[in-house]
């Protein structure tokens, strides 16, 4: 099985990529590590356990960075509610909290596994990979491949008209991430705006016990607050694309091609500057996804969590 981390700060749509995850044979989940994003950090790693529980399993759970590099932190409880995942509420998490910082984690495994056998998969800001980087740069080239949530080339931004919320939140933790030298697959905002849930889709999953429902209720809330900002009709759901992507690649579009990430102005910070039609000669630093088969997604999304 593809061995993985999931970097996450759920959120309904990480809650779900989480359950994805633990849902497929075909990856082995050896620990999820929370960052502060869409809310506080000391939320994000409860809503992590929550979710592990409610599949009933005994995933470690890591707290990692509480800020980004160099700013304050920007929330997003205007999308995820209070909690950040509001929805059904469940129950304070039994699982408990490593007491081994996220990034101790993310260091020592990549030590301790053999080099080209761990992919990062991460779902919010990039504090707690690009930390874990700079503090040991001899991880780096262990890494197999990093997939991550974040950007946007023709979408635009969701949290400025030019950024995306994860690499808005901490520019200078993406921009050490994308200039790191290993293997990168991003899902900007061009293939995880297509990702939208379905009023089918959401009855589908209503009917299938209590995870269903709670994937439901997630879902829902989520939708409430898309439909007010973007006019959409459903729930796009960001972070299980990247899950996705890992168990069916075929069911995405993308190129390989270089991305950078402005830092410096304010107007476009936290830009992802993809070049997608190849105007400068900078090297490919990353595969860029602008389509996801959109059925093909939620039939694998329907499949996998009927398993659980
Ligand atoms: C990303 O930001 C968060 O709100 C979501 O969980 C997702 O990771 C979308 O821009
Ligand atoms: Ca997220």
């Amino acid at each position: 099985a593809q061995k993985i981390i999931i970097d996450t700060d759920p959120g309904q749509d990480d809650a779900v990529a989480i359950l994805l995850a633990l849902a497929s044979r075909e990856i082995d989940l050896l620990g999820i590590t929370a960052v502060a994003g869409n809310v506080p950090l000391d939320l994000t790693q409860r809503n992590a356990r929550q979710v592990v529980e409610l599949a009933g399993r005994v995933t470690p759970v890591f707290a990692g960075c509480d800020a980004p590099l160099a700013r304050p932190l920007v929330t997003a409880e205007h999308v995820h509610g209070k909690t950040g995942l509001d929805g059904i509420a469940l129950p304070e998490p039994g699982l408990p909290l490593q007491s081994q910082h996220g990034v101790d984690f993310i260091i020592e495994t990549l030590r301790r596994e053999a080099p080209d056998s761990v992919t990062l998969c991460a779902l919010g800001p990039l504090t707690n990979i690009a930390t874990a980087f700079e503090r040991a740069p001899d991880i780096v080239e262990r890494v197999q491949r990093i997939v991550l949530m974040g950007g946007g080339c023709f979408e635009g931004g969701n949290i400025t008209p030019a950024a995306e919320f994860n690499i808005y939140v901490d520019p200078e933790a993406a921009k050490i991430v994308f200039g790191c030298g290993r293997p990168i697959t991003v899902l900007p905002l061009d293939a995880t705006h297509k990702a939208l849930t379905s009023r089918d889709w959401i009855a589908t999953m209503r009917g299938m016990g209590r995870i269903g429902e709670v994937v439901a209720s997630w879902t829902d809330f989520f939708e409430r607050f898309d439909v007010a900002k973007y006019g959409s009709e459903g729930a796009p759901l960001h972070d299980p694309c990247v899950i996705a992507w890992l168990l069916r690649p075929e069911l995405f579009k993308g190129r390989e091609i270089n991305v950078e990430i402005e830092t410096g102005s304010e107007l476009t910070l936290g830009m992802t500057v993809a070049d997608w039609w190849g105007v400068t000669d900078r090297p490919a630093n990353a595969l860029f996804i602008g389509d996801v088969d959109r059925d093909g997604f939620f039939d694998l999304l329907t499949e996998r969590i009927g398993r659980l």
